[in-house]
C-alpha cells in the first residue's frame, strides 16, 4: 500500500454569495482555484438567521454538476426543470446543470441551525452541454458503514468493504463519504490510485502525515489536499472527530469558469452568458 501524503493545507475563506449567505469558499478561492475535477467547496454553518436566510434566489448554471449536502437545517430547491424538494439533515442534493438549469436553493426554515456543504464537480467537455439531471436522497437512502471505531456514510461511490451510495457518476468517478471516528481511532482507506482527494475536518482533530512525514494535526474546518496513492492511513485525536472524504478522476481538461458556468474555453461561457440572457436554459 502506498499511503497518500498531505500536501497542501487550506483554510477556507469567508466570503458572501447568493443574496447574501454568509459562507466559507475553502475550494475555488486563490489557495485552492480548483482541484480536479472540483471546482468549489462551500461550508456554511451558522445559527443566526441573518446569515442565511436571504438564501440562494433564481441563478443559472451550465457546465458541471453541484452536489449539496445537508448536515443541519431544510432547504428547498426548485429549478426550471420542474424538480422540486426539500433537503433536510442528512440528506444530499445532486443537479447535474448540464447544459443549462435555473434553479433556488432557499432555507427552509426562520431560526435554528444551517449547515452544510456544497461541492461542484465538474464535467467533460463532451458532457458538459447534456440534460439536466435532478437527484435527491434523504438521509435513510444513505447507507452507513459501521467499523471498529469508525462509522462511514457514502454517498457516492464504493468503500473498500463493498458499501455504495446512492449516486454514481462513471465520468469522475466521485468517492464522497462522511466518516465518524471515536477518539484515538485509527481509519484506514482505499482510495483509487488515479484519483485526486482530500479531507475536510468537520470537527475534532485529525492526525497524519505530511509529504516530509511529519505528523500534522488538522481542526476544524481545515482541508488536506492528499497526494497520490491508493490508500489513506489517519487518526482521531482525543476526541469525537468528524470529516468528509472525497476523492474522483481528474478530467485533465482546460477550466474556464465565468461565475455560475464553468466551461472549457473563453468563448463557451460568452456563449452561455448569451444564452442565458436570451431564455435559452
Ligand atoms: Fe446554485
Amino acid at each position: 500500500m502506498n499511503t497518500r501524503k498531505v500536501k497542501q493545507v487550506v483554510s477556507g475563506q469567508a466570503t458572501t454569495d447568493g443574496a447574501g449567505v454568509e459562507l466559507v469558499r475553502v475550494i475555488g478561492q486563490p489557495a485552492l482555484m480548483d482541484l480536479d475535477p472540483f471546482l468549489l467547496l462551500d461550508a456554511f454553518r451558522s445559527d443566526d438567521p441573518d446569515d442565511y436566510i436571504a438564501g440562494f434566489p433564481p441563478h443559472p448554471h451550465r457546465g458541471f454538476e453541484t452536489v449539496t449536502y445537508l448536515l443541519n437545517g431544510r432547504m428547498r430547491h426548485q429549478d426550471n426543470a420542474g424538480n422540486e424538494g426539500v433537503i433536510e439533515p442528512g440528506g444530499i442534493q445532486w443537479m447535474t446543470a448540464g447544459k443549462g438549469i435555473v434553479h433556488s436553493e432557499m432555507p427552509e426554515q426562520q431560526d435554528g441551525m444551517l449547515e452544510g456543504f456544497q461541492l461542484w464537480i465538474n464535467l467533460p467537455g463532451s458532457h458538459k452541454m447534456t440534460a439536466p439531471a435532478y437527484q435527491e436522497h434523504d438521509a435513510a437512502d444513505i447507507p452507513t458503514e459501521s467499523r471498529d471505531g469508525s462509522v462511514i456514510k457514502v454517498i457516492s461511490g464504493q468503500t473498500s468493504r463493498g458499501t455504495s451510495g446512492p449516486v454514481s457518476q462513471p465520468l469522475t468517478d466521485p468517492l464522497y463519504v462522511d466518516v465518524s471516528l471515536q477518539p484515538d481511532s485509527a481509519f484506514v482507506e482505499e482510495i483509487a490510485a488515479d484519483h485526486n482527494a482530500f479531507i475536510y475536518v468537520i470537527d475534532g482533530e485529525v492526525v497524519l502525515e505530511d509529504t516530509n512525514l511529519t505528523q500534522l494535526s488538522l481542526g476544524r474546518d481545515q482541508l488536506a489536499v492528499l497526494d497520490q496513492g491508493d490508500s489513506i492511513a489517519l487518526r482521531s485525536g482525543n476526541r469525537e472527530t468528524r470529516f468528509l472524504l472525497v476523492s474522483g478522476k481528474p478530467l485533465n481538461e482546460p477550466v474556464a469558469r465565468g461565475g455560475p458556468f464553468v466551461m472549457n474555453t473563453e468563448a463557451e461561457i460568452r456563449q452561455a452568458f448569451s444564452d442565458y440572457q436570451r431564455g435559452n436554459f
